[in-house]
């Protein structure tokens, strides 16, 4: 090295030795509020299973059976990093720096709901349902598609929201281990614990439901005897005569992660979990997990035709709008009340 090199390397030393090197803090996993009310031991326990099993935030591993296959999940940590963390949070708690004014808020992956899946109601989703969801949106929240985004990417982003799931799946079923055991014993984490996330996870990716009864070409007469079938067999109770879910049945409901929730507006011409037949057919079958939007499989055994008739009068009422018949403002049944005599329906 010449002099003036060592000049200049000596001098840019300094300047580093003067002003410091600053790294940011890296972002870590935050613990569930639960963990914080349990004894300082039993804290520490759940936090050693934890890493243990699903690592740390610069080093994520994913709770899996042996043969699952490979997870990129340094890639998805990046991409979530970049475009998903501001809403649902380091910890995929939900609760990232601007979730808190969004209705729906930002799905908190933790407890393993999801509501816009192709299993039976309580189920895990598939792995199609979850890159659906980053694909298309929910179309009529803040929730954004992601369809440019390169197919890997999505895909690796999707492995990770699912570790973080499971992450939490865990977590929780540590706070109840250490709540009624008082320790947490690491053979039962092993042989009960861990099995009981997996399972559930593993049990979905073969429960896809497909109707009962093939789609007819929908008509007028499949429309009028859904909206029938909408009045009678209760979905008007939730969303309205019109459906638009003004219904008092719909005051101080609360879904799965303890928000406010509601039935949704069938004539705002925005189904969240996509506007396929399928979807729709789908979301009357098997329900919306986390809401109160019941599964109707049981209720309509008998009539299973009825499902595409209901399929049917759904996307007549959501389209209804873009075909130009703009509904009656006002409301049937004021969803908050505007009179002091009406109260809210009791729970
Ligand atoms: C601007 C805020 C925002 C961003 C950014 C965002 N989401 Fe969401 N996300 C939401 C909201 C709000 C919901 C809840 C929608 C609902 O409940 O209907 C949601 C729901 C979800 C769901 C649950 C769907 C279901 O079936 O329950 C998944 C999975 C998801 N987001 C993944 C992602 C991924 C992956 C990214 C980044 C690539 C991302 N989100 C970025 C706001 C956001
Ligand atoms: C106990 C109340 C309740 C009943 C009864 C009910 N729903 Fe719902 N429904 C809901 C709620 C709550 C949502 C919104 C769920 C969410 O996305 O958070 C919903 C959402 C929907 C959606 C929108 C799905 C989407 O993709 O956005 C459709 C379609 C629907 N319901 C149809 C029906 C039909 C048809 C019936 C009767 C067979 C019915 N509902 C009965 C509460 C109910």
């Amino acid at each position: 090295m010449s002099q003036s090199e060592w000049r200049w390397l000596v001098c840019g030393l300094a300047v580093i030795g003067v002003t410091g090197c600053h790294r940011a803090e890296p972002p870590h996993f935050s613990a569930d509020v639960a963990v914080k009310q349990l004894k300082p031991e039993l804290q520490t326990a759940i936090q050693d299973e934890l890493v243990k099993r699903t690592g740390t935030f610069l080093a994520p591993k994913m709770l899996a059976p042996k043969d699952e296959p490979h997870h990129n999940l340094s890639r998805g940590q990046a991409v979530y990093q970049q475009r998903c963390v501001q809403c649902h949070g380091v910890s995929g708690d939900g609760n990232g720096d601007s979730a808190k004014f969004m209705y729906p808020r930002p799905r908190d992956y933790r407890k393993g709901i999801f509501k816009f899946t192709s299993v039976p109601y309580g189920f895990r989703p598939m792995r199609e349902d979850l890159l659906r969801t980053v694909r298309q949106g929910v179309r009529g929240t803040s929730m954004p598609g992601f369809p440019l985004l390169p197919d890997q990417d999505q895909r690796d982003v999707v492995e990770y929201v699912i570790s973080l799931s499971r992450r939490g799946e865990l977590e929780g079923q540590l706070i109840d281990l250490a709540g009624s055991d008082d320790e947490v014993d690491p053979e039962v984490v092993e042989s009960d614990l861990v099995p009981a996330v997996l399972n559930r996870w593993l049990q979905s990716e073969s429960s896809e439901v497909f109707p009962v009864t093939p789609q007819p070409r929908f008509t007028q007469e499949h429309v009028e005897r859904g909206q029938k079938a909408f009045l009678s067999k209760g979905c008007s109770k939730c969303h309205g005569d019109d459906g638009r879910g003004q219904t008092l049945d719909n005051f101080g409901k609360t879904d799965a992660w303890g928000f406010h929730t509601r039935a949704a507006d069938l004539t705002s011409g925005m189904l969240h979990g996509g506007n396929r037949p399928l979807d729709i057919y789908r979301r009357i079958y098997n329900g919306i997990n986390g809401t109160p939007m019941p599964s109707f499989a049981n209720a309509l055994k008998e009539e299973p035709d009825t499902i595409w008739d209901l399929v049917a009068y759904a996307l007549s009422v959501s389209n209804r709008r873009r075909r130009g018949e703009i509904p009656p403002p006002g409301a049937i049944n004021p969803y908050v009340p505007t009179t002091s005599t009406a109260k809210p329906a009791e729970e």
